[in-house]
């Protein structure tokens, strides 16, 4: 396929699509208790796109000018064979950027194997550096594992590694410093994410939230930092650490301010796409990947006509008591 050079994925408010961001599993070995309940049910293996078929979609979005993916889970890198779709995406022509959302329980077997298949950058999560704490956070997870992770991404010679933390009040907020500070000692990134109310979990989502303004002006009394016009397109703001080469992005989905400039779509591990993290509009990919096996002009119609109905802006609001969306984000990939 030939790479374009010019982007067919425009939607009605003129915003381009350049950037897909696909689950490829909804399963984890991790329980984090704001993503999971204990006893998570995840879905049957057929109701789930094949590795085929996320390399498939993965091909027609970047020969419609995709130059950016992201390949999230649940834990994407627990999905068997997971690496033979990363070898296949990366020999994409037209692809810039693959990058990977991990909990970084895999990344010591498998941080080299990423590397050579051409994934630029690694986002770890890890919201605490205290292994009992991390442990009652994820409830399955083992922090030197990922520290093992972290340190095998290090050495295999990635450059853009970032942890992502989400803080909690009264959970973990008391770290929020520590982080920042082991992150400038790794010389990596880190960003804090709000936590959003996707899907529906046994933890007391309002009382635990920690604005990101209250993080800032917190970590603004520790170091000095100044705001960096980067962006990529979504609801991250970063600012420098000075005399470091750590820079700290601010997730903040929950402000409205960055849909205008918004670059991207979701894929759910069922094929799903979500033309917005907080809205339903969605198209079912699946259906016309199983009965076109092989000529993807109905993908591709349904995919150009999506662009139609992206909305303008999203709409999340924790003081509702359900939540706005009762959709995973191991489903859905943050
Ligand atoms: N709100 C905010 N962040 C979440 N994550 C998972 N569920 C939620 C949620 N409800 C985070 C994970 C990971 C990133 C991809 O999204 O911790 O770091
Ligand atoms: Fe797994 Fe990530 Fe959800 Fe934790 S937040 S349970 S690591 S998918």
């Amino acid at each position: 396929m030939k790479p374009s050079d010019t982007n067919l994925l425009t939607d009605q408010f003129g915003r381009v699509v350049n950037y897909i961001r696909l689950s490829i599993t909804d399963r984890c070995d991790f329980r984090c208790t704001y993503c999971m309940s204990e006893n998570m049910q995840f879905l049957p293996r057929d109701e789930v796109l094949s590795l085929e078929e996320c390399a498939r979609l993965v091909k027609v979005f970047v020969s419609l000018g995709v130059s950016k993916v992201r390949i999230t889970g649940g834990e994407p890198l627990v999905r068997k064979n997971a690496l033979w779709l990363f070898d296949e995406i990366g020999k994409l022509n037209g692809l810039n950027e693959l990058v990977v959302t991990t909990n970084g329980s895999q990344l010591a077997k498998q941080a080299m194997a990423l590397k050579k298949a051409g994934v630029r950058r690694i986002n770890i999560s890890i919201d605490s550096l205290n292994a009992d704490k991390f442990k009652q956070i994820t409830r399955t997870g083992n922090l030197e594992q990922v520290l093992a992770g972290l340190e095998a991404s290090i050495h295999a010679g990635f450059r853009g590694i970032k942890i992502n933390t989400v803080l909690m009040r009264g959970i973990n907020d008391d770290e929020t410093a520590n982080l920042v500070q082991f992150a400038i000692d790794k010389k990596i990134d880190i960003s804090f994410i709000e936590e959003m109310p996707l899907g529906v979990v046994d933890h007391a989502r309002e009382s635990t939230f920690v604005s990101n303004a209250d993080t800032l002006s917190l970590l603004q009394s520790k170091y000095s930092l100044l705001p960096s016009t980067e962006t990529t397109g979504g609801p991250a703001r970063y600012w420098r650490v000075t005399d470091t080469s750590t820079k700290i992005g601010f997730i903040s989905p929950h402000s409205h301010n960055f849909c205008e400039s918004c670059n991207r779509v979701r894929i759910t591990c069922k094929g799903e796409l979500y033309l917005c993290l907080g809205q339903e509009d969605k198209i079912d990919l699946m259906p016309l990947l199983r009965e076109h096996p092989i000529d993807d002009a109905p993908l591709i119609a349904a995919i150009l006509n999506s662009m139609a109905i992206k909305p303008k802006g999203h709409d999340f609001d924790l003081r509702r008591a359900e939540p706005s969306i009762v959709r995973f984000m191991s489903h859905t990939g943050g």
